[in-house]
Order: C-alpha cells, then sequence, then structure tokens
C-alpha cells in the first residue's frame, strides 16, 4: 500500500487458487470496474506454491498476480505460514501446538503450528524467502501481509514441549536467577519454590489455579514467541522486497498478543472487520443484539479504528477484511442491513483508514467457508455487497480530501491490563478491554472523537485522558500523565499491581499516587443487583474503597462514594460502565471544555479537518441534532437506517 495522502483506496481479498485460470481476467476487470485498487492474495497457499518439498510451483502465481496487474490492480502478497501443508506437519509432527488440556491441535483446518517450535521458524523462514526472493520486486507487488491472524482461534499459546523449553530460557533471561523468580512471583506461598529454571512447568494442568505471576509471566512469553515469528518474517520481506509495505491483519476484541508490539514491527497495521459476527459472539446486551442485530454495535468497528490507529508509530492503519455479507462462523449469521456495507468502509475513511478491502472477492462452494458471503455469488453474479462497494469508491473519489483527525479525548489502553483482569478477573465480566469499550462507547454518545492510545504515549493537544482500568503502570504512562494538564479520569484497579503481579507498596493506586492521592482499601465485586445508586447513575460489577483527602464528588443514597475528585483528577470507584460512566466522564468532558451532543440511539459522529461524518447505526431514520454544523454534501441532515451524511465544515 503507498500511503496516499487523500483518499483511502478499496480492495478485496482474492484466492486465485480456487478458481479456474480462465476467469481471472475476468474477475480482475470487474475487480477494477467496481473501484477496486489492491487485492491481497497467497496467505493460505503454500500447498499450491510449494506441492511437495522444495519442488515450487510458480507459474500459477506468476499468472495470478499478472493478470491483476494487466487489469491496472496492485497486489498485497502474503507469507502463506498459517497453512503449513500435510507433508511438512508429517516431517515434523511436533511443530503442531498443544491446546492447555494437553491435546494436539490437528491438521485438516488452520494455524496448527506452535510459535515456540525451532523447526517450524526455520520452514516459515524458508517459505518467505522463497516467496519474497520470487516477488519481492514485482512492479504489481506493493505490500506484504504476514502471515494471517496470529492467534486465530486461540493460537498464540501452546503448551507444547517446544513452548516449555522456551519459557524456562525466557524465565531464565527475565529474572536472571531462579531465587529471583521465586522472590516476584511469591513461590513460597504452598510451596511453589523452584530450584532452577527447568523445574519450572507451564501453568495449565495444575489442580486449582496457577499463581497468576506464573500466567502473567507466560501470557507475556506467548506474546513475545508471536513477536519474534514476525519479525523473523519482516526481516527477509525487508531484505528482499525493500521499499514496500509490511502489515499484518489484527482482529476484533483479540487480546492474546501485545498488538503495540506488533505495531512497532509493521509499516501499517491493518484489522478484519466483522461488526455483525462480533455482535453475535461478544458479550453484548440481549436488548442491543436484537438491535443491532443487522448493524453491528455502533461502537465495534470504530473501537477497533481507534485502536489499532494508536499500534503503530505513523498512526498508519487500515481494514483488510470487511465483512461484505453474511459470515459463517458465529451462532447466527444474519445479513447486513441494505447500505451497511457502504457505511462500515466510509466509518473507516472517516477514522483515517488507507484501506478498506473486503472479504472476500467470491464466495467459494466449497469446504469451511462455503456459508460466507463474498461481494460475488458462487455463480459469479453480483452480491448485494459489491453495489455498496461501488457506490463507496464513488463517495470517496467525490469527497476528495477530508483532513487529518481532530484530537478530542485520549483512551489509555495496555495489553497487559488484560492479561491481569483475565489472570485474575475477581468477578465475572471485570475485563480492562471491556472496561476500555464501555468508556469509549459513553465518549463516541457524546459525540467525541477518541483516540485509543499506548499509556506512555504523549498525551499533548488532548483536552482528557481516560484510565479505564490499568492495573500495571509503566513509568512512561505515569510521566505522561504526570505532564497532562487536561482532565483525567482513572478507572478502579489502575496501579493495583507491580510488572509481576504484585500488590504494590503503599496499596493501589501504586505509582499514580503521585497522581491521584488516596489508597484503595479495599476492593470488592458486586453480584448481579448488588447495586450502589445515586442520582441517575448507579455502581455495578466492583467497587474499590478509598481512604482520601480528596472531595467526593459522587455519593451513592447509601454513602458509598463512586467518584473521587481532586483538581483536574478523578478517580471513578465503580466499574467504568453504563450509567456511572456517562455520569463521570460527561462531569470531566464539561470541566475539559469539550462541546458534548446527546445523540440519538445509535447515531455516531467522527470529526476530521474538514468534514463532520454522522452514521446511523439504528434500524429506524434519525435527524441530525441542531448542533451538528456544516454543509451535507453526502446524504442529509435526515439519516436513513444504514444511512451516513457527510458535511463539509463552513471553515472549508
Ligand atoms: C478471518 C480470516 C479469514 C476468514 C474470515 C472469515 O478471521 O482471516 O481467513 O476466515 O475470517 O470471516
Amino acid at each position: 500500500m503507498h500511503r496516499l495522502e487523500s483518499a483511502m483506496r478499496l480492495g478485496c481479498c482474492y484466492f486465485p487458487e480456487h478458481w479456474p485460470q480462465d476467469i481471472w481476467a475476468e474477475d480482475a476487470r470487474r475487480m477494477k470496474e467496481a473501484g477496486l485498487s489492491l487485492v491481497r492474495i497467497g496467505e493460505f497457499a503454500w500447498s499450491r506454491i510449494e506441492p511437495e518439498p522444495g519442488r515450487f510451483d510458480w507459474g500459477w502465481l506468476d499468472r495470478a498476480i499478472d493478470a491483476l496487474h494487466g487489469a491496472g490492480l496492485e497486489v498485497m502478497l502474503c507469507t502463506p505460514t498459517a497453512t503449513p501443508p500435510k507433508w511438512l506437519v508429517d516431517r515434523m509432527p511436533d511443530m503442531i501446538a498443544l491446546d492447555a488440556a494437553g491435546r494436539p491441535r490437528g491438521f485438516g483446518s488452520r494455524r496448527h503450528y506452535c510459535f515456540s517450535h525451532a523447526g517450524y521458524a526455520q520452514e516459515a523462514a524458508r517459505i518467505t524467502r522463497a516467496v519474497a526472493g520470487r516477488y519481492g520486486d514485482h512492479p504489481a507487488v506493493v505490500s506484504w501481509q504476514t502471515d494471517n491472524e496470529y492467534g486465530c482461534h486461540d493460537t498464540v499459546e501452546s503448551f507444547s514441549p517446544a513452548a516449555r523449553d522456551a519459557f524456562r530460557a525466557w524465565c531464565g533471561a527475565r529474572y536472571g536467577s531462579v531465587d529471583a523468580l521465586n522472590e516476584a512471583w511469591g513461590n513460597v506461598f504452598w510451596s511453589m519454590e523452584y530450584r532452577s529454571f527447568d523445574e519450572i512447568e507451564l501453568p495449565n494442568l495444575t489442580v486449582t489455579e496457577a499463581n497468576p505471576a506464573h500466567w502473567l509471566a507466560f501470557r507475556r512469553f506467548s506474546s513475545d514467541q508471536v513477536m519474534a515469528f514476525n519479525a523473523a518474517q519482516v526481516e527477509i520481506l525487508r531484505e528482499l522486497s525493500p521499499g514496500r509495505d509490511v502489515t499484518h491483519n489484527a482482529m476484533g476484541f483479540f487480546t492474546q498478543f501485545d498488538h503495540h508490539d506488533l505495531g512497532a514491527q509493521l509499516d501499517v497495521i491493518t484489522w478484519d472487520s466483522y461488526p455483525l459476527g462480533f455482535l453475535d459472539v461478544f458479550p453484548f446486551s440481549p436488548q442491543d443484539k436484537l438491535a443491532y442485530a443487522r448493524q453491528g454495535h455502533p461502537d465495534i468497528a470504530a473501537f477497533h479504528h481507534d485502536l489499532y490507529r494508536g499500534c503503530t508509530e505513523g498512526g498508519r492503519w487500515g481494514v483488510i477484511e470487511q465483512q461484505p455479507g453474511p459470515v459463517n462462523w458465529a451462532h447466527h449469521n444474519p445479513a447486513p442491513l441494505p447500505g451497511m456495507v457502504r457505511l462500515w468502509t466510509m466509518e473507516a475513511m472517516a477514522h483515517g483508514a488507507e484501506v478498506v478491502s473486503y472479504f472476500r472477492w467470491r464466495q467459494f462452494p466449497k469446504a469451511q467457508e462455503q456459508m460466507h458471503a463474498g461481494l460475488l455469488r458462487p455463480d459469479s453474479e453480483a452480491a448485494p455487497g459489491l453495489g455498496e462497494a461501488t457506490q463507496a469508491a464513488r463517495d470517496i473519489s467525490a469527497l476528495g480530501e477530508i483532513g487529518g483527525s481532530v484530537k478530542q479525548v485520549a483512551l489509555l489502553f495496555s495489553y497487559d491490563s488484560e492479561w491481569v483482569t483475565l489472570t485474575q478477573p475477581q468477578g465475572r465480566g471485570c475485563s480492562a478491554l471491556w472496561a476500555a469499550f464501555s468508556a469509549y462507547s459513553a465518549l463516541r454518545q457524546m459525540g467525541l472523537n477518541v483516540d485509543i492510545v499506548r499509556p506512555g504515549t504523549p498525551l499533548d493537544g488532548y483536552a482528557m485522558a481516560v484510565v479505564p482500568c490499568l492495573p500495571i503502570v509503566s513509568d512512561a504512562a505515569l510521566a505522561s500523565l504526570e505532564a497532562f494538564e487536561g482532565q483525567v479520569v482513572i478507572g478502579p484497579r489502575s496501579g493495583s499491581r507491580d510488572e509481576d503481579f504484585a500488590i504494590p507498596d503503599g496499596l493501589a493506586p501504586g505509582k499514580l499516587r503521585t497522581v491521584f492521592e488516596g489508597r484503595v482499601a479495599l476492593s470488592e465485586t458486586l453480584p448481579p443487583g448488588v447495586e450502589h445508586a445515586g442520582e441517575g447513575w448507579v455502581v455495578t460489577r466492583w467497587l474499590d474503597r478509598i481512604e482520601s483527602e480528596a472531595e467526593s464528588e459522587l455519593a451513592a443514597c447509601d454513602g458509598t462514594v463512586a467518584c473521587w475528585k481532586s483538581g483536574r483528577v478523578r478517580y471513578c470507584a465503580g466499574w467504568m460502565e453504563g450509567s456511572l460512566a456517562a455520569e463521570v466522564l460527561g462531569r470531566a468532558t464539561r470541566d475539559a471544555g469539550l462541546e458534548t451532543i446527546d445523540l440519538p440511539e445509535g447515531m455516531r459522529l467522527r470529526r476530521t479537518a474538514n468534514h463532520c461524518f454522522a452514521f446511523n447505526y439504528s434500524a429506524e431514520g434519525r435527524e441530525l441534532p441542531a448542533e451538528v454544523s456544516g454543509e451535507a454534501v453526502i446524504g442529509s441532515r435526515v439519516l436513513e437506517p444504514a444511512g451516513y451524511a457527510a458535511l463539509r465544515l463552513s471553515s472549508h
């Protein structure tokens, strides 16, 4: 992908190996005609590229790339390492990952390899070198994708002997001596002390829960293994295909490896957006699942756009797989409301995407995804998504330069936060990721732009910083919050753990006590229905009882303090969700001088330097509130279900 200053480009994921060669040129022509310009290929094609060990068949791939090139399309080529072929698995059976129950994750689908297996790492490097050597300087190949969706189907963690040995070495490098590890993990508890690193097992198959410090270390290690695997490919691609962008496709609501670390290795991070599937399989309320069944919850796509934008240094990101119709993998797989494919596309543009590419060009009538829609039906007739993609292509050229993002609120999220809350939730649903989503959603319902940033990112230019749940506070995170002069909202559990999962000296919020002077004397989690209600808000799920000289800003009818305030800093003592999040964040936005709008149900806004975009996720028509100014250049102030409008701001 060349960085385009002005316009987002559209593309699709294509599998030439699934179709007869004589239709490739016509496929390419139709892609071009629809307004697509980038085609991603090759991520699962190892068995066709190297049908026998060491025997490469490049002919078909040469012709496929040439067919696309001939139609004026550019190519994102992938390394095929997500699907090692059968002959490779048979030669190297211990490259297979083991699940937490110790069972092999066998051949016959995909992602069956263990990230720690040295032999497979060599094979992955070998095939990467072969593909990059062949096509690295092909004029059509403008970018590379490494592998495909690291971690899909729960594959980051492997409990194999290879992983165990690598984990021991990782622990040795991190702690230096086994005594230091015993001390840091508190292994004196239950006589868990080790005499050497070689005695350490993986944290699965224990009688009851393993030490949370052990789990945290294993999650960090597993993330590092993914990073090492990716880095090896990136290095080869940079050597053999210089000047091309390297990307990887991340997933939705997925935290098993650190995407900030991944983004640091890439030029562009992309992600795979399946809003209807995500609504169905993730813990949204039954009401939301019903109201948004054909649209997806209004914050699902935007949350990930704003999260992944913060993962690369240059803020470069895109959507490389966009749902074009029903998928096949959720509990229920409805068709999107007419208009949604166009809306999702344009919303990505409003958030700054470089590309939106639809998955997939044509529905494949066989194998696992035969029920997954494409832009074309299996009989090559247009599916509904194609017309919407074509319309989106027209909208993009009509809009022209939309300008960069407008900074309003920074929301801090780190991957190790989720590892802490996953390892030790303490109460059902207490997840740092979902706290981030809830706070994000509350802010977006007020019409604000939110950037999700890695803790430690300088906060200049923002009016407000929100820390929904950050148990481990790095020195960099602390320094950026100390230097920040805007409003700060800190949520429960923040600063509650040191690097190795211990409660910090002086109690939570630990290091953050230089930002908020107080001490968490006790934390409790609340079963459903056990609530502390105030005026128009209620504390649910989690409550930190705090000793502080700060002002008690919100107290429930029973006296429970739900929010503390000291100068520009608030500490929200209840879980940051629902009415409490809205109340606390609403107060902070007023103090920050941010203009908020109470948006109608299902409507969201996104402001860029030149435009304000409005998106209607509701199944009913919606009128733009009067406070939203600008001249409608696409759509109108009355939005149809699944409709959107682009308003040009008057100063431009
Ligand atoms: C993604 C994956 C694709 C395809 C798609 C189906 O997770 O990268 O290969 O399986 O889902 O929705």
